[in-house]
């Protein structure tokens, strides 16, 4: 078995490895009675926040939380994000998750009601059974293809070669660089199981083969499936999820290309209400028709003290609306003006709204929680650490921030096989950590040379 902390530091695969900072959360970790465990899903401590959210979770998915939704308060780097996402993940695979930042609406090109429509019909998906044309099996090896471009001087990604494996079949795939990106994004190994739409090339990833289990935590982390049988190549039933917005930008699209030749700049643009109403009869036949079922998501907003009033109306109209999805607000701000306001109110959140949220905490780690996260993510990102650099990052991660040690390990990372190592020792820790300052330390760097930098 390789990589992982018992393995050996070697170049990343051909393409970039563009693993999100919470690719290692897979659900709330909690036992059968709803208690946190310790370290579970890739979680770890905060446990009565995740014993909370699971409680949402239960009302939720017995259709009881309509009108109402979350706030999660607590410092920067306490796993406000990684908390909405565990929601989700915990809500079903095929569960939407739209995370924006508040301050996203203030956009030049659009409407803030426009941004957050968008963003609360990304939220929605619809859930469609057809019969399609699929590759399916266990990946038993797979390379990516590096390029050239004219126009960017490093190499790029030009695609994968793949061998698919049923118990009765093997295929051996070319992939174009869209689907090879899917696999990256997806982090798919050797030894799970994935199936290829042989017309649109989407990857789906449906768990880890039986058996051939990857890494330390493998084991509370991944599902685990059988190996499939039959040809590779096949028709199946498979369930596509959409969501409302697609369906939007697909409808745009049509009617713009039946009144001009824009059809492409559709999701650009504002989309109208005609269009909405249109795509919203469509969903509803399918339903009626037994053909699809909403799947409602989780919108996630982050520092959502710089809503406005504005835009707090229209999320407490939203929330209300026949297929809501579960709306998360998270924030670090006390007590604060609303924005575009005089009116202090806790978190700079309208009361009227504050009194429809279930308000969940979340508290800074203690050094041993810091060192347990630090640890999931060096696995998930295939980082082998020695104990001495795995104890100064933990060091790092109690002076600093969190997220600061999280991100020296790619660095660090990077240094040590500059020296030939096959593990990042503290000395590579160190030299990272002298090269890249933490936030606050740039801050101040800032202030204390204002004058000589450009304001
Ligand atoms: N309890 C936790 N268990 C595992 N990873 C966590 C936990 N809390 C935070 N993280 C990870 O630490 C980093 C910072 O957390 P983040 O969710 O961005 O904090 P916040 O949103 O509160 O600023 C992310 O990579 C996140 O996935
Ligand atoms: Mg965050």
């Amino acid at each position: 078995m390789s990589g992982g902390l018992s393995g050996e530091l070697r170049p990343r695969a051909a393409a970039a490895r563009r693993v999100s900072i919470h690719s290692h959360i897979r659900g709330l970790g909690l036992d059968e009675n709803g208690k946190a465990i310790k370290i579970a899903d890739g979680l770890v401590g905060q446990e009565k926040a995740r014993e909370a959210a699971g409680v949402v979770v239960e009302i939720v998915k017995q259709g009881k939380f309509s009108g109402r939704g979350i706030l999660i308060a607590g410092p920067p780097g306490t796993g406000k994000t990684a908390l909405a996402i565990a929601i989700a993940r915990e809500l079903g695979e095929d569960t939407p998750f739209v995370a924006i930042n508040a301050s996203e609406i203030y956009s030049v090109e659009k409407k803030k009601t426009e941004v957050l429509m968008q963003a609360f019909r990304k939220a929605i998906g619809v859930k469609v059974r057809e019969q399609r044309t699929v590759y399916e099996g266990v990946v038993a090896s797979l390379k990516y293809l590096r390029g050239r471009s004219a126009f960017y001087p490093y190499p790029v990604l030009a695609g994968a070669e793949i061998t698919l494996e049923t118990t009765d079949d093997s295929m051996k795939l070319t992939l174009g660089p869209e689907i090879a990106e899917q696999l990256i994004s997806l982090n798919v190994k050797k030894g799970d199981v994935i199936m290829i739409d042989a017309d649109t090339g989407a990857v789906r990833r449906i768990g880890r083969a039986k058996g051939r289990a990857r890494r330390t935590f493998d084991v509370d982390l991944y599902r685990t499936v059988e190996i499939p049988s039959g040809p590779v190549k096949k028709r199946k039933d498979v369930v596509r999820v959409f969501t409302l917005h697609d369906i939007d930008v697909s409808i745009a699209a049509q009617k713009a290309v039946a009144t001009s030749l824009l059809g492409l700049l559709a999701s650009e643009r504002e989309i109208d209400d005609e269009v909405r109403r249109r795509a919203d009869e469509t969903v509803k036949k399918l339903l009626d028709e037994g053909k699809a079922e909403i799947v409602p998501g989780v919108l996630f907003i982050d520092d959502a003290h710089i809503l406005d009033l504005e835009a707090f109306s229209f999320l407490s109209k939203a929330m209300e609306s026949e297929f809501a999805p579960l709306i998360v607000l998270a924030t670090n701000r006390g007590m604060t003006k609303i924005r575009g306001t005089d009116i202090v109110s806790p978190h700079g959140i309208p009361r009227d709204i504050l009194d429809r949220l279930l308000i969940v905490t979340t508290r800074p780690y203690t050094r041993d929680e810091i060192k347990a996260i630090i640890e999931i993510r060096a696995d998930e990102e295939e980082i082998p650490l020695s104990e001495d650099a795995l104890e100064l990052l933990a060091d790092i991660g109690v002076e600093k921030s969190l997220r600061y040690a999280v991100q020296l390990l790619e660095p660090s990372r990077v240094i040590a096989m500059r020296k030939g190592k096959t593990k990042v020792e503290r000395e590579d820790v160190e030299e990272a950590s002298r090269l890249f300052v933490d936030v606050k330390t740039s801050v101040e760097l800032a202030e204390k040379y204002g004058d000589l930098m450009l304001r």
